[in-house]
């Protein structure tokens, strides 16, 4: 093996290296901050993104309907992700029980199940994958709270009332401008209504996409749930933005 040769196996480290580095920077320093700094490390950190198979990025609904038709999105009925629904449906019944909840990209309708009928009168679910809203239509529940689900992209949904309670539950992460998509979705928000987000932790692209909402709009109460060797924050907002960022 010639020298070349035997630095084989370290380059492929060294580029993994590089790869998460680039990756790290670009979220903790130009996503949703600089906007030329953005827009020229965006396309090359997508594109890295793309190769590694990252699981924490926008997504096709093609890819979505996919792995909820293969039961990959079935563990989250699980024991480990149970604290997560537990922390927003208690956040709900806190702050506004009984009130109409919105929950975007709400997959199979997992959190329906821990709020209807008793933390809200109405709850809207919809979801960009088909196949998982179909498996949220087949629930039933006690009556008591109107309940609907229905397929859709939030990138251009339209809230047809104004909601006291938006969850965005490990989804934020998932659209190209979760900064602007937040905003848009806060118009039809109630005065004193309250957007309820639950973030991995362990994701520098749901980190960035936290923090940079904790930087923008006033935080009313927030907690972390550790499941190891998962984590995740939720935090709740009030309709209220910070300063004029
Ligand atoms: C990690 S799953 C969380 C599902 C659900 N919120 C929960 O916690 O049970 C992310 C969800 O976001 C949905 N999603 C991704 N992009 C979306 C989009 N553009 N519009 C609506 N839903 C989307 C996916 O289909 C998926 O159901």
């Amino acid at each position: 093996m010639g020298a070349l040769g035997q630095l084989d196996p370290m380059i492929a480290p060294m580029k993994a290296r590089v790869r998460n580095l680039l990756r790290a920077s670009y979220y903790s320093m130009a996503f949703g901050r600089s906007r030329i700094l953005g827009n020229a490390l965006g396309a090359v950190v997508r594109r890295q993104e793309e190769s590694m198979g990252c699981g924490d990025v926008p997504m096709a609904a093609g890819v979505w309907d996919k792995d909820y038709s293969g039961g990959r999105w079935k563990y989250l009925e699980g024991m480990e992700q149970v604290a997560r629904y537990g922390v927003i449906s208690g956040y709900i019944r806190q702050f506004k029980r009984n009130g109409a909840v919105l929950d975007v990209g709400c997959g199979t309708g997992v959190l329906s199940v821990h709020i209807v009928p008793h933390a809200c009168s109405e709850y809207v679910g919809f979801d960009v994958s088909e196949a998982a809203i179909r498996e949220a239509q087949a629930r039933s529940f006690e009556p008591g709270c109107a309940v609907s689900f229905s397929a859709a992209d939030a990138n251009t949904y339209v809230p047809g009332r104004r909601f006291d309670v938006m969850v965005f539950n490990e989804v934020l992460y998932y659209v190209d401008e979760p900064f602007t998509l937040f905003e848009r979705y806060r118009n039809h928000l109630a005065d004193d209504g309250i957007i309820i987000i639950c973030s991995f932790r362990l994701s520098p692209r749901a980190e960035a996409v936290r923090q940079g909402l904790e930087e923008r709009y006033k935080l009313l109460e927030k907690v972390e749930i550790h499941r190891p060797p998962k984590s995740w924050a939720c935090c709740v907002f009030s309709n209220a933005r910070l300063g004029n960022k």
